[in-house]
């Protein structure tokens, strides 16, 4: 009582002892009393932690409102794609993972590893290899050789502004080419004329 007489003082104390900045010389001195204490110390952390877990959850909402959801025309969009039958496509609908990148971000690294191919469903992006620099847009494919050659990625691919993209993951793209072959035969044939492009420039 003669030194937390008055409720100020306490939780001046209970505030200095979560924050560890004082009140090491009064600590409670019985079981019960540290018991309580102890528990008073995981409530005042909870106190802490649940803003926090909020404000974490709100990030998270606000990133996850940047990827749009893959819907039925945009990928029929996609000229590669728009000969295919209704079902197949749906197909495509749950394989492929939508993102928006904004202008500057590096989508592909050259000599990276390729664990996935893009679609471009609406802006633009720039090819930058040993031979120069190609622009890709809208329906465009990019990052398809490194999957199909197993080779580090080729080029470095770069956002030009904020862009649109679906992306396709690497097993389910061999899956794809396995389950439609002339789908495999366009993107071998774009694939090939790159190559020689980027060997003859
Ligand atoms: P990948 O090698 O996986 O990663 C870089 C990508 O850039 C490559 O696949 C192609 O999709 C693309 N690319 C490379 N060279 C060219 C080019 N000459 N023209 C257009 N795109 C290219």
């Amino acid at each position: 009582p003669d030194r937390l007489g008055d409720m100020p003082s306490a939780i001046w104390w209970a505030a200095a002892m979560l924050a560890k900045i004082g009140g090491d010389e009064i600590a409670p001195a019985t079981t019960l009393g540290r018991i309580i204490a102890a528990i008073t110390v995981m409530l005042g952390i909870g106190c802490f932690a649940l803003p926090v877990a909020i404000l974490g959850r709100g990030f998270y909402e606000e990133i996850r409102r940047r990827d749009f959801v893959v819907t039925f025309a945009m990928v029929a969009r996609v000229p590669l794609f728009s000969h295919l039958e209704a079902g197949s496509i749906a197909d495509l609908v749950s394989l492929l993972r939508a993102r928006t990148v904004p202008g500057g971000t590096t989508i592909i690294r050259q000599g990276d590893r390729g664990d996935a191919m893009y679609f471009i469903a609406s802006g633009a992006v720039e090819v930058a290899s040993a031979s120069g620099k190609v622009r890709l847009g809208e329906g465009d494919f990019f990052g398809e050789m490194a999957l199909l050659s197993q080779e580090p990625r080729s080029a470095t691919v770069t956002a030009v502004g904020a862009t649109d993209l679906l992306i396709l993951d690497a097993e389910d793209f061999l899956r794809l080419v396995d389950r439609l072959p002339d789908v495999g035969t366009r993107v071998r044939a774009v694939a090939q004329g790159r190559m020689d492009a980027t060997m003859h420039a």
